[in-house]
């Protein structure tokens, strides 16, 4: 407990991003798999994404990105008072990947923690620190989504291994003046838990011969069925973030950034909004980067600062959906 008075606006000051920089291509995996560019382009809208090297592990993408947003907040590692991590491919179970960060930056022995929430996890993990500001326990948090997922990617399924790709975004939040974090609506649905989910290496079925034979220790995804919960579930959460503060069209919006796991699945979610891809006010880097879990939302904010996409007072909606099944919208007004 730091004794502070309880904030009533918490904002980020800083933002960063992480890229490793090893290209695969679609046409690299038409080596790899039964595959094409032009069915890879057209069913995901993916050309390439960035894989880490054998030697990186999550916290060392997410070390990177981290000390991009310290920098950016015109801060040091001295001044935090907590990390969050939002990560499904964490480091080592344990350990966390917050704590690995925690003493790779250096920062004085505050808490650090991971949150497991997918594709979902950097919107989760701001709204946790978010409060923790609000509160009044903690002065100033870093939030990081890093994800590896060629570490879990099953580069024999043409099904799912040409969707990810490896990455993180951090960003440094405090309270602020004007603007800030202007709403949060998080949900789940556990029931359908089995949609998207690496299945062994937990309590559930512990690693073990059987379970390497059977490619268990890698993400398996029902893709259609996802497809078809996320557009509902990616629109729906949006217009509730933003109906909670008396935003009804996405109009009164500058940009709207969604998770990238599907530009089909994009193009769905904005046109339940009523917004076209077209008019530019959806942030897009699927292309370059494919799905990067909890990473996709946080590079692509860092992104449309740094690109002059979007100012200060400028309201972004962001939404994600992912394993759990998760999601959650964020409405945001640049400090
Ligand atoms: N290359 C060529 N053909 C392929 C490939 C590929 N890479 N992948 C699948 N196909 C084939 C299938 O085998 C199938 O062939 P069949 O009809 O002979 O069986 C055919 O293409 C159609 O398969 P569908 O699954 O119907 O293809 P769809 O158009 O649905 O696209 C995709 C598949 C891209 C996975 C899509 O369903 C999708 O994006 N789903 C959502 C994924 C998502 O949002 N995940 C987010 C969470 S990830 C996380 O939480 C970490």
């Amino acid at each position: 407990m730091y004794g502070m008075s309880q904030a009533t606006r918490v904002g980020i000051i800083g933002l960063g991003k992480y890229l490793p920089e090893k290209v695969l291509t679609n046409q690299d995996f038409e080596k790899m798999v039964e595959t094409s560019d032009a069915w890879i382009t057209e069913r995901t809208g993916i050309k390439q994404r960035r894989i880490a090297r054998p030697d990186q592990a999550t916290s060392d993408l997410a070390l990177a990105a981290a000390q991009e947003a310290l920098a950016a907040a015109k801060i040091t590692a001295a001044d935090l008072d907590l990390i969050v991590v939002a990560t499904v491919t964490p480091d080592t179970f344990f350990p966390s990947t917050a704590c690995r960060l925690q003493g790779a930056l250096g920062c004085r022995p505050i808490p650090a923690f991971d949150v497991s929430a997918a594709c979902s996890g950097f919107l989760y993990a701001l709204t946790i620190a978010q409060n923790f500001i609000k509160a009044g326990t903690v002065r100033r948090a870093l939030v990081v989504a890093a994800d590896k997922l060629s570490a879990i990617a099953d580069y024999s399924d043409r099904n799912t291994c040409v969707l990810f790709g490896d990455g993180a975004g951090a960003a440094v939040l405090s309270a602020v003046d004007t603007g800030g974090i202007l709403s949060s609506y998080l949900g789940t649905d556990g029931k359908q838990s089995e949609l998207i989910t690496m299945p062994a290496g937990g309590s559930r079925q512990p690693a073990s011969h059987e379970t390497v034979d059977k490619h268990l220790h890698y993400l398996h995804m029902n893709g259609a069925e996802v497809f078809k919960v996320a557009v509902k579930t990616m629109a729906d959460a949006a217009l509730e973030a933003m109906n909670t503060l008396g935003v009804h069209s996405a109009e009164e919006v500058d940009l709207i950034i969604p998770h990238q796991a599907n530009i089909r699945i994009i193009n769905a979610v904005a046109k339940r909004m009523g917004v076209s891809l077209a008019e530019g006010k959806v942030f897009l880097n699927i292309e370059k980067y494919g799905n990067m879990s909890a990473a996709s939302t946080a590079v692509a904010l860092a992104e449309a600062v740094q690109q002059g996409r979007v100012k200060k007072g400028d309201k972004v909606v962001m939404v994600a959906f992912g394993s759990g099944l998760t999601w959650g919208a964020l409405v945001i007004e640049l400090s």
